[in-house]
């Protein structure tokens, strides 16, 4: 994985046909998507349950791209090394999953994987000040993480561009998770984010047989944000 801001299409499988994973991973990387957002959930952090490493393992060889996994979990140190093991690119621990996510973000890049930071909505950006030296990427959600297509939250786009500015020169991702849309993409792009996860407004009007629309909502997305920066 080489370092660019260049605007990046990770849409979330939590959108796809849960009976067709590696075909519908296949569709949507055929269509134009450059990461492929993994959701694992646990019913503990968030209130809703997907897929543990076993899920992860069977779609890697369908994915040819970033495996880009954010766990929705808690605890998390005990499960990183399956994941890793699974073949993922990215980890993604919550800081507010625990009291420890220095460690985490430590035991994510001692398992090989870059080390992915998220921050639900109603958590401020302080504590990544003293962890910028441990983070790949910080993931900035939009919405309440738990389910796919709730509707963004506007106060997150100022954080994304404070985080931007704390960022500077450093190559750390800025990824936007929740409600991206057509019109939600250019407000997070334009504050400094370059990855942007969108399950339902990929997903939306397309399946395995049929998945132009995918590469349409996929090109208009990356068009929106592409004109904002
Ligand atoms: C929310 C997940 C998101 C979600 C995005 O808990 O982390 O990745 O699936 O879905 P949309 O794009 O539909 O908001
Ligand atoms: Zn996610």
């Amino acid at each position: 994985m080489t370092f660019n801001r260049s605007i990046k299409i990770a849409p979330s499988i939590l959108s796809a046909d849960f009976a067709n994973f590696g075909m519908e991973c296949q569709a949507i990387e055929a269509q134009g998507c450059d990461w492929v957002h993994v959701d694992v959930m646990d019913g503990h952090f968030v209130p809703n349950l997907t897929f543990g490493p076993a899920t992860c393992a069977a779609i890697r060889p369908h994915i040819k791209g970033v495996m880009d996994v954010h766990l929705m979990i808690s605890p998390v140190d005990a499960y990183i090394d399956a994941y890793a093991k699974a073949g993922a690119d990215v980890i993604t621990a919550h800081l507010e999953a625990g009291p420890h996510i220095h460690r985490s973000l430590q035991a994510i890049r001692g398992a090989g994987a870059k080390a992915g930071l998220a921050l639900n909505p109603g958590t401020g950006i302080e504590a990544v000040q003293h962890l910028l030296d441990m983070v790949d990427l910080v993931c900035v959600m939009t919405v309440n993480p738990g389910f796919g297509g709730q509707k963004f939250i506007h106060s997150q786009v100022e954080k994304v561009r404070a985080l931007r500015a704390m960022i500077g020169d450093r190559p750390i991702h800025i990824e936007i998770d929740g409600g991206v849309t057509v019109d939600t993409a250019p407000l997070v792009a334009a504050a400094g984010a370059d990855v942007l996860v969108a399950g339902s407004a990929v997903f939306k009007g397309g399946s395995v047989q049929n998945p132009a629309p995918y590469g349409d909502n996929i090109r208009a997305i990356r068009a929106a944000a592409e004109a904002a920066v």
